[in-house]
């Protein structure tokens, strides 16, 4: 049997050291490294890696930029993470910032794997993201991550933490040298002006960011990381917090990452399938997955995940340099947990659960909770009206013989609350609804030696708010994960094989938002296509290459960014940027609507006017 699914097997008997990352799945045998590298004969300097995405909008003035940490990343796995000492700026001219980026650079050299890592400040999660896997040359690569929705965490002194699970040995042996900046960037004086004119009254003491964020993540001291690790479908992770009594609105942010048996889940085969064949030991529970958030026990959210694929994932010479969507800067999901207000406002402590439904080992998963505070007031009352959050809907075909089969497996889920907050702002009731379809077909020919996937994910969340006096407003976030896997595994004898990829990857999200007559909104299409061979000898890539095709397109109305890059072996054949919006007419709303109400929300908003 040389099967994809044979390939765990093979892995198995291979004894590698556990990694942080994924290393226990048939596909995570790609997860090789190169046995030669001959297009560095002609290129000794180090490669610059990058994922493309928009790049952030900074405003015009000069930002003022603290190095947080810098530092060499070498054995870590198993060790607590680095800390390092934050202190807000205070060389700073102006001391109100418009925008604040997170910089993440880093350098590696010799081979090593793709390592999760994350960041955190105070405990609360600021970026989850994936190293860059180096060449013997060395590789450099940068993230920008706008961490402006953290502005009220970054005004106090706190403590940073970052978490790699690296190994060193004779063989693997990069270092990651990392640089940790964050740069300040202060509102430009006319905005400032026009802002504050515009809102008047309203707007002291408003901002569209939290005004307290709570981490809900793990405790230290701890020695992998400050997430949760889910390890089955019956784990349950549990925070206990405790929110102030002046809450006026709360969002739930929810960082999450899959690993080992789960890297690939979307692929996994059903159980039925591996009974029947005897498989013990693959990856199985079926294709399906979610993240269930809970309160107090009661379902409050789901986050069903992009497929993220790491920087070694399928055949790792598809990254080189572009990276696969989200690998650099892995996407939060945010739950709206207004309508349960009246339940945690109480003075007591309530706990947050986390589980991953037909989970194999191991998800990461923690949160963030923004709370927007009433100043006028010590104490807001609420209550839950409305809530339902019916079970999942699961639906199974299989048809198979032997080890070829097609497999058609859908899944619903819907979770509506409706509740009201009293504050000095009046009694708003707030209507949060999540709405998500799953589909995936996976296609088992030629004894298993070939696998077809083909996944489509639906996310919607919408968000409707009933002020008393003034008009209602709401949010609706649409997103599309539409993922295409096909690999092919061609066994050379020998220790040998020969593997064929193609990954077709999209993240399509489309936001829009209302108050009265007022429209706003934005989307993002983002679409990879990635193809692939390799012949692994010994674990180790004796030859191959990896080529990827990405359009990006961002349409925000006022601001617009199109980009259509590609390239293969190393090199990039073709790469056009345009960042103008063509014809559409200019928004009349000079700010985003977030600016226009105090209940701002970061969460699903979009920018200026568009159609
Ligand atoms: C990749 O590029 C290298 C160096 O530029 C070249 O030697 C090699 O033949 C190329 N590989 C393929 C499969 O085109
Ligand atoms: C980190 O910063 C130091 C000091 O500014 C610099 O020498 C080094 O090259 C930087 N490293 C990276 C990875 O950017
Ligand atoms: C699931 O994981 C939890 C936490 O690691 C463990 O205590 C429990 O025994 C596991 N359950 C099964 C069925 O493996
Ligand atoms: C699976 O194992 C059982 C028990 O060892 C055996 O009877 C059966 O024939 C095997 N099935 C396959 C498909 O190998
Ligand atoms: C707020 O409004 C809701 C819905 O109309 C109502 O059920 C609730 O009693 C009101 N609360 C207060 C304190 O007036
Ligand atoms: C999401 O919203 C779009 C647009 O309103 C709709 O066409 C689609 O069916 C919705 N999807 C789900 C899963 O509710
Ligand atoms: C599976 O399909 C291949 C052709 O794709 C065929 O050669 C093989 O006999 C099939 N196996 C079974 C058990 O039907
Ligand atoms: C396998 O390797 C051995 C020794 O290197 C060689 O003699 C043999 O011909 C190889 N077999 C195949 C099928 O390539
Ligand atoms: C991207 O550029 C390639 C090469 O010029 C072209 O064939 C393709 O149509 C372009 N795609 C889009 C969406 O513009």
């Amino acid at each position: 049997m040389a099967s994809p699914l044979a390939l765990f097997f093979l892995l198995l008997l291979l004894h590698r050291p556990l990694f942080s990352t994924a290393n226990v799945h048939k596909l995570n045998l790609l997860r090789s490294e190169l046995l030669s590298d001959p297009t560095l004969q002609n290129d000794p300097a180090p490669t610059l890696f990058f994922e493309v995405t928009k790049p952030i909008e900074l405003p015009k003035t000069k930002p003022c930029t603290q190095l947080v940490l810098q530092h060499d990343f070498g054995y870590t796995y198993g060790k607590a993470p680095v800390f390092a000492k934050y202190t807000p700026p205070s060389h700073c001219p102006s001391q109100t910032y418009s925008r604040i980026v997170l910089e993440w650079k880093a350098t590696c050299k010799g081979r090593q794997f793709d390592r999760i890592f994350g960041v955190w400040l105070g405990g609360v999660e600021l970026l989850r993201s994936c190293t860059a896997e180096p060449r013997p040359n060395g590789i450099v690569w940068s993230v920008e991550k706008d961490i402006t929705r953290y502005y009220s965490l970054l005004q106090n002194s706190q403590t940073l933490a970052v978490y790699i699970g690296n190994l060193i040995d004779k063989t693997y042996t990069g270092i990651y040298h990392v640089n940790i900046s964050i740069h300040f960037y202060p509102a430009e004086k006319s905005l400032n002006y026009n802002y504050e004119k515009k809102l008047g009254n309203l707007a002291s003491g408003y901002h569209s960011w939290a005004d307290l964020i709570l981490p809900i993540s793990r405790n230290l001291p701890l020695n992998d990381g400050l997430w949760f690790k889910i390890q089955n479908s019956t784990d349950t992770q549990w925070k206990v917090f405790d929110v102030p009594q002046n809450v006026y609105r709360a969002v739930l942010e929810v960082y999450v990452s899959f690993h080992e048996n789960d890297e690939f889940w979307y692929s996994n085969a059903p159980n039925e399938y591996i009974a029947a064949n005897n498989l013990s030991g693959t990856p199985g529970n079926g294709p399906f997955r979610e993240v269930v958030v809970s309160l107090d026990g009661e379902v409050v959210g789901a986050v069903w995940p992009f497929t993220v694929i790491f920087t070694g994932g399928v055949n790792p010479l598809l990254w080189r340099p572009i990276t696969a969507i989200g690998s650099y800067d892995l996407p939060s999901y945010d739950i709206e947990i207004t309508p349960f207000l009246g339940k945690i406002l109480d003075g007591k402590s309530h706990k947050f659960g986390f589980s991953v439904t037909s989970a194999l080992n191991v998800w990461y998963v923690d949160a963030n909770l923004h709370l927007w505070l009433d100043k006028q007031s010590m104490k807001t009352e609420g209550g839950l009206l409305k809530h339902s959050s019916l079970p999942l809907v699961v639906s199974l075909v299989s048809d198979f013989k032997g080890l070829n089969g097609t497999f058609l497996t859908r899944v619903g889920r819907s979770v509506s609350s409706t509740g009201w907050v009293k504050s000095s702002y009046g009694n708003i009731t707030t209507n949060a609804i999540q709405d998500f379809h799953y589909s995936n077909t996976m296609v088992m020919r030629n004894d298993a030696n070939t696998q077809i996937v083909s996944q489509k994910i639906h996310f919607n969340d919408t968000l409707h708010i009933r002020p008393p006096s003034s008009s209602a407003y709401s949010m609706s976030s649409n997103k599309k994960f539409p993922l295409y896997l096909y690999t092919d595994y061609l066994d050379q004898a020998n220790e040998t094989y020969k593997l064929v990829t193609n990954v077709e990857l999209g993240f399509i999200e489309k936001k829009s938002a209302s108050a009265g007559s007022q429209l706003s909104g934005s989307s993002v299409r983002n679409l990879q296509n990635a193809e692939g061979n390799m012949v692994v000898k010994n674990n180790l890539v004796a030859s191959g290459l990896g080529s990827t095709q990405q359009v990006y397109r961002y349409d925000g109305g006022k601001s617009c960014y199109f980009r259509n890059i590609s390239s293969s072996n190393y090199t990039i054949l073709y790469d056009k940027v345009r960042s103008t919006c063509g014809q559409k007419p200019e928004s009349n709303l000079d700010f985003g609507l977030s600016r226009l109400w105090p209940f701002g929300a970061q969460r699903n908003f979009p920018g200026p006017l568009f159609t």
